[in-house]
């Protein structure tokens, strides 16, 4: 299997590297490993059908193509859990050269990255599901990296205003494609990927707001399931596990 990052395709401006990759899937194009990235995104896209806003050429804006011989469906929750952990790891690099204390970079359940509650990166995957088995899988990451201007309603931040230092795009990307193969290479062992993650939730043990079916709803996240669910206690003892479909995190 060819390493993640190899090829490499570089793009000016796309309406998303998640569609480019989708359309050289569908047309036989793509292999397992390639990464496509973009200056700018004219249709950028988020979770739950949200546009991805970047300042064009200042942020990471990438897609990567995975072919898995043998993936289980069931693995698709660690693929998500792995995708996140290796923007945390990548990050927590660039924290420690700048010389900044990385411990505020958790991730938001399911895959939000975020540095002392400040959304730095964000992950859209779209997988291929073939009877038992995830046959392609599309990792779309979006990193907030020089850009210094956000809307205060978004609860932003980027690497540039976290870190003070200016970051070379392309070295970032090689950088994130490694860690990308480091989580790869670890998919099969799902108890280490969720043991690493679990360590880097966000308010894990802290009662937070979340909306429960609509409604406000208090709790602390203790764990998340093999199925991807968040596992939390209500103020009455109560452990339950959601899906995304009921549950998400209240906004601050
Ligand atoms: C989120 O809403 O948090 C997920 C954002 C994912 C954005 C990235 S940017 C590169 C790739 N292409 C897209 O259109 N979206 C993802």
């Amino acid at each position: 299997m060819s390493q993640i990052g190899t090829p490499l395709v570089r793009l000016d401006t796309v309406d998303s590297t998640n569609a480019y990759a989708a359309h050289q899937l569908a047309w036989g194009r793509a292999s397992h490993g390639m990464v496509i990235t973009a200056a700018r995104q004219s249709a950028g896209r988020g979770q739950r059908g949200r546009e991805w806003h970047d300042s064009p050429g200042k942020d990471l804006l990438m897609s990567l193509v995975l072919l898995p011989e043998r993936m289980p469906a069931m693995a698709q929750f660690d693929l998500a859990k792995a995708a996140a952990l290796a923007v945390v790891d990548t990050l927590t690099e660039v924290f420690k050269a700048s010389g900044k204390d990385p411990s505020g970079i958790r991730v938001k359940w399911p895959n939000d990255v975020l540095v002392d509650g400040l959304k730095v990166a964000g992950i859209l995957i779209a997988n291929e599901i073939k009877g038992e088995h995830v046959v392609s899988a599309i990792v779309g990451i979006g990193i907030n990296v020089n850009s210094t201007d956000f809307d205060g309603e978004l609860r932003a931040t980027s690497l540039y205003i976290e870190t003070g230092v200016e970051q070379d795009l392309s070295s970032l990307q090689v950088r994130l494609c490694a860690h990308l193969q480091l989580w790869w290479d670890r998919i099969d062992d799902p108890r280490a990927i969720a043991s690493a993650y679990l360590d880097r939730l966000w308010t894990r043990d802290r009662f937070t707001g979340f909306i429960l079916d609509d409604q406000d709803f208090t709790a602390r996240p203790l764990d998340v399931d093999e199925q991807g669910r968040l596992i939390v206690e209500d103020e009455a003892g109560k452990v339950a596990a959601f899906g995304l479909d009921r549950l998400r995190h209240a906004a601050r």
